[in-house]
């Protein structure tokens, strides 16, 4: 792998922009960053202010919420470059205002070369990063061809006008907020390991308000703009890509850019007394995950627990730890595995799997493996953007890199980072992956097939009507958060930013531990659950939710997660 270091260079670059950077001609924090609004007619909630207003301005001009879907996610591949992304892939959630509904699959595929024991050593161990970083961590990109496929199918506005915003902010710059500048320092010895020519995001120190110029990602953008998906999956863009690829010795090749195709899928649609969730089939696990554990706990007067109550965290808890049993051995991209889908969901099987509940005692979960458990060894990133246009359509989508700024390759010329997403196989049974989450056949590695997610982009409608957009970053945690802030507000009655900010808590099956947030739970609450049997791990903080709801009036309740300082709320 490279490792040549450009410091002149990069010195040099950092004085051109640092100079530039007193022009101020640009947009430059603080910025605007409501992290709760209302507004009559739109919403578009995101992960960085100037990709809502993006959104927001497409709207304005009379796009939709897939138009706005579009220029928000090319948007935050510029801005927040960490998950924000051309080189990863994600899922979209549609909900018309007739409530027609569609799941677009646009999440990353293994490479042609690809083949199960990739990243195994002779003796058949893993090799430590082989799977998260540099260039051997990549799957193919699915984002533009995922924007594509939308826009194709509901898009209003020419995409010309979608990538404008994009391509204004990498060219004319922006002044980056602290917590990217945090960011980008925390990852500058990774850049420049896997990196060996200079790129925009190589410096020796940012600070909030620093300049961040992209011009090879302008100009990218421009080839898209110009020549459609093929101005990145094939000619100069493509050719970049793979000549970045090859300098590292990786495996994505032309051929597999030109074959990606992104994928319509069936929603998976149930319900949960009076509302019906539609979220995002496999190789996504979230949609799955998040119906089973509404059913598990609908037979139960979850409202009576009440909000963080002994009863209440150890029934949520129980119910997490058997659906992410059954995520490891059984979801795996459908396309080449046959998910047990009908079964998964079918309300007398989830009877089943919670008939040893016990309310006075944990269950043990099984040791599948006695590994050595990484869960987020890493801050993690990915992003979620949820939308409601002035027609009453709604988006829910998320995407990602993997790991904060992916693989950390950015394709030199071309100016963007590749995702690290191999890393979601499972790479060799019962070896956790870097959520510390298992798998097994179903999501074994295959040439072309995409590997199991835990995003969980989700609409959910009360009494037929559209009722809440909800999604989140956060890996293996994302079911669990976007579980608990619906049932906040469904059961708990919690209005939606309180939903959001309060403190969450997860069990994944493996390892054996419900892990909380910090501050969750008082010592007294701890006591309790830990005589039922549990055991607890405190971590920072976990998934980062971004939801829009529909209030009684009609009007539409924005909010972004105080977790992340940059996530921006808004509408008119
Ligand atoms: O698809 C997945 O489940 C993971 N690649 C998501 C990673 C993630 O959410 C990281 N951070 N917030």
């Amino acid at each position: 792998m490279p490792k040549k270091k450009f410091i002149h260079f990069t010195l040099l670059l950092a004085f051109i922009f640092g100079a530039s950077a007193c022009k101020k001609n640009f947009p430059a924090p603080p910025y605007e960053t409501n992290k709760s609004m209302v507004s009559d007619s739109a919403m578009v909630v995101s992960a960085h202010p100037l990709a809502s207003a993006a959104g927001v301005d497409i709207l304005k001009k009379g796009g939709n919420a897939i138009d706005a879907t579009i220029a928000v996610q090319f948007a935050l591949a510029v801005v927040y470059p960490r998950a924000g992304n051309i080189g990863g892939g994600g899922f979209l959630v549609y909900r018309s205002n007739t409530g027609q509904t569609a799941a677009l699959d646009y999440r990353e595929k293994a490479p042609g070369k690809a083949d199960r024991d990739m990243y195994l050593d002779e003796q058949g161990n893993v090799i430590e990063n082989m799977s998260t970083l540099g260039h051997w961590a990549v799957g193919v990109p699915g984002t533009v061809a995922g924007m594509f496929a939308a826009h194709e199918k509901y898009g209003k506005l020419p995409m010309e006008a979608l990538l404008a915003p994009a391509i204004a902010l990498a060219k004319n710059g922006f002044g980056i907020t602290e917590q990217e500048a945090s960011r980008l320092n925390e990852f500058q010895e990774a850049f420049q390991k896997v990196n060996d020519t200079p790129n925009a995001f190589i410096r020796p120190e940012w600070k909030a308000g620093d300049l961040l110029v992209q011009p090879q990602l302008a100009k990218t953008f421009e080839r898209i703009s110009d020549l459609g998906m093929a101005g990145f999956y094939e000619g100069e863009t493509a050719q970049k890509i793979v000549e970045e690829i090859q300098s590292g010795n990786g495996f994505v090749s032309l051929q597999d850019l030109k074959d990606y195709r992104a994928i319509w899928r069936n929603p998976i649609i149930a319900t949960y007394k009076n509302y019906k969730i539609i979220s995002m089939p496999p190789p996504s696990s979230g949609g799955i995950a998040l119906v089973q554990l509404l059913k598990m706990i609908e037979p139960y007067p979850i409202e009576l627990m009440g909000f963080q109550s002994r009863e209440a965290i150890h029934l949520m808890a129980e119910a997490e730890r058997r659906v992410y049993s059954d995520r490891s051995k059984h979801l795996g991209d459908m396309d080449y595995y046959e998910v047990p889908m009908e079964q998964l969901l079918d309300s007398f099987y989830l009877a089943g799997r919670m008939s040893d509940f016990s309310m006075d005692s944990a269950t043990i979960s099984s040791v599948v493996n006695a590994g050595n458990f990484n869960l987020l060894k890493e801050s993690f990133e990915t992003t979620h953007t949820s939308i409601i246009d002035q027609e009453g359509n709604a988006t829910s989508v998320t995407t990602t890199l993997n790991s904060n700024f992916g693989s950390k390759v950015v394709v030199d010329g071309a100016g963007f980072f590749l995702n690290n997403e191999m890393d979601d196989f499972s790479i060799k049974p019962g070896v956790p992956n870097q959520f510390g989450l298992l798998g097994a056949e179903a999501n074994a590695i295959q040439p072309g097939k995409r590997m199991l997610s835990s995003m969980t982009p989700t609409i959910f409608e009360k009494n037929g009507k559209l009722f809440m957009v909800v999604g989140a970053p956060g890996g293996s945690t994302i079911i669990t958060a976007v579980f608990q802030t619906f049932v906040n507000v469904a059961e708990f009655h919690m209005p939606l930013y309180q939903a959001i900010e309060a403190r969450r808590f997860h069990h994944q099956w493996l390892p054996d531990e419900i892990l909380i947030e910090e501050g969750t739970l008082t010592d007294q609450q701890k006591s309790d659950l830990a005589a039922l049997g549990h055991q607890f791990r405190e971590v920072k903080y976990m998934a980062i939710v971004k939801a829009i709801q529909v209030l009684d009036n009609g009007r539409l309740q924005g909010c972004g997660d105080p977790r992340n300082p940059d996530d921006a709320a808004k509408g008119y």
